[in-house]
């Protein structure tokens, strides 16, 4: 049998394998939703235009609105020779209403519909991870709160550098993902123009109201060239980058939990809820979670890397090629907000290890920049030169195996006479936080604040 939806000028049906290269309702199916949304503002516009008779709106109307009852009861049969969703919504209409059915494709076409129901969940989708990212940044500020004082190793190359606060690494993260919600608004706001009326790819001779169905939909306002309206797929583009972006900062927090983790750091403890054990080795506590958030970030990177590729070189207008947009997007953009539950479970559970964390931050001469500040504040001494005089006596300390705040005073001043016995304040690791109180240092005093600023912010209603 020949298509029936467009086999007009058929004399056979498709080959089997093209069938199954051409159908896209295995995973367009899930646009359902948003495809009998966009055919019932489309249809009544037609109707308030005078393009279509009121009976026949009112029966398409509700012949959508059963076609749809029927996808949520799960009734509805998805057949492969229908190709997509649109044709499959088509038929079952047809065979609900009857050949006026056929009067509901009057000046559009399936290039600007799936445009338009892409759109639709994209933005649903981008609204949702938005939400789900103001979550997580919810749970990394209460514990940035509860240990806005607990010390921790800061590190640069993966050595130990100065001492931070656990408060201050966990807003680290949430700033990143006040960036990501920014891409992710900053997409949904770019998107919001409806391709609904760009028809095949050159508009239509009906007089058709776009204005009407754009606002219907919920967006802006209509696309302004109808080529770009079917060809477009930046909306698309432009989330995957932005997943991109927010999978890669759960990826490096993920990393951090999986080192943190290790017997050898034993920074943090992850709850049972968030670790598996091992079938052979009863000891083990693995941070399966995390690891698979980092992983998942390799896919959603791939989707944006694909769909990338697919678009390079499609003339204008609409190629089935773009077909490809969907099993990407779909995957990576579940694949992210799965990543952010976990995440955020992961967080609300996470027990800092507070002694390891003091000892590891004392360690490694952490202090050694408080030592070269305080010999340029208290006596007057260049930065490179206090530098040099640091470097020194840490040079000695190291060679007895002990740490700076060891040292006796004549040793410090075999370096620098002019060290008094104040100098052994500055080498604590609780006075070297206190005293990074510059814009966005680690102080506690800090910390505090914008945890408390953060969390106030979040409570606020939603723009
Ligand atoms: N299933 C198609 C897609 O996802 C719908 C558009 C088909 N348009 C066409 N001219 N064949 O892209």
């Amino acid at each position: 049998m020949s298509n029936r939806m467009w086999g007009g000028r058929f004399a056979s049906g498709p080959a089997e394998i093209m069938e199954e290269i051409n159908a896209s309702i295995g995973f367009d199916k899930r646009l359902a939703p948003q495809d009998i949304r966009g055919s019932l503002a489309h249809v009544a516009m037609l109707g308030a235009q005078g393009i279509l008779p009121a009976d026949d709106v009112a029966a398409i109307q509700d012949g959508l609105k059963a076609v749809h009852s029927e996808i949520e009861a799960g009734t509805f049969v998805f057949r492969r020779e229908l190709e997509d969703i649109h044709m499959s919504v088509e038929s079952r209409l047809t065979e609900i209403v009857g050949p006026s059915a056929g009067r509901l494709h009057t000046a559009r076409s399936r290039n600007d519909q799936v445009a338009t129901d892409m759109k639709l969940w994209v933005r649903d989708t981008l609204d949702n991870l938005d939400a789900q990212a103001a979550g997580l940044q919810q749970a990394l500020a209460e514990k940035a709160l509860a240990h806005a004082g607990t010390v921790m190793p800061g590190f640069t190359h993966l050595q130990s550098a100065q001492p931070v606060t656990f408060g201050h690494h966990c807003l680290a993260y949430v700033e990143m993902l006040a960036r990501d919600r920014g891409r992710f608004r900053d997409a949904r706001a770019r998107l919001n123009e409806c391709p609904l009326g760009a028809a095949a790819l050159a508009g239509t001779s009906f007089p058709i109201d776009r204005h009407a169905t754009a606002a219907a939909l919920g967006f802006d306002r209509p696309t302004a060239n109808s080529l770009d309206s079917v060809a477009d797929r930046d909306f698309a583009l432009e989330s995957l980058s932005a997943a991109s972006i927010c999978a890669i900062h759960l990826s490096r927090f993920a990393e951090e939990l999986v080192v943190w983790t290790s017997a050898q750091f034993d920074f943090v403890r992850l709850s049972d809820g968030y670790t598996t054990g091992s079938s052979i080795m009863p000891q083990k506590r693995n941070p399966d979670a995390a690891e698979l958030v980092r992983a998942k970030s390799g896919r959603i990177v791939g989707a944006l890397m694909g769909l990338l590729t697919v678009m390079k070189g499609l003339p204008l207008a609409y190629s089935k090629d773009m077909q490809e947009d969907k099993e990407g997007t779909f995957d990576a953009l579940q694949a992210l907000s799965l990543c952010l539950a976990a995440m955020t479970g992961m967080v609300r559970d996470l027990e800092p290890n507070a002694g390891v964390l003091a000892r590891a931050a004392g360690s490694g001469y952490s202090t050694a920049t408080d030592l070269a500040d305080w010999l340029v504040r208290e006596l007057g001494l260049p930065f490179r030169q206090a530098h040099h005089v640091t470097g020194r006596l840490v040079g000695v300390a190291s060679g007895k195996g002990v740490g700076l705040e060891a040292l006796s005073l004549p040793e410090m001043q075999e370096a620098e006479p002019r060290i008094t016995q104040a100098v052994y304040a500055v080498l604590g690791v609780e006075n070297s936080v206190a005293s990074r109180v510059s814009f966005g240092g680690t102080a506690p005093a800090n910390v505090r604040a914008q945890a408390e600023g953060w969390l106030a912010r979040l409570a606020e209603p939603v723009a």
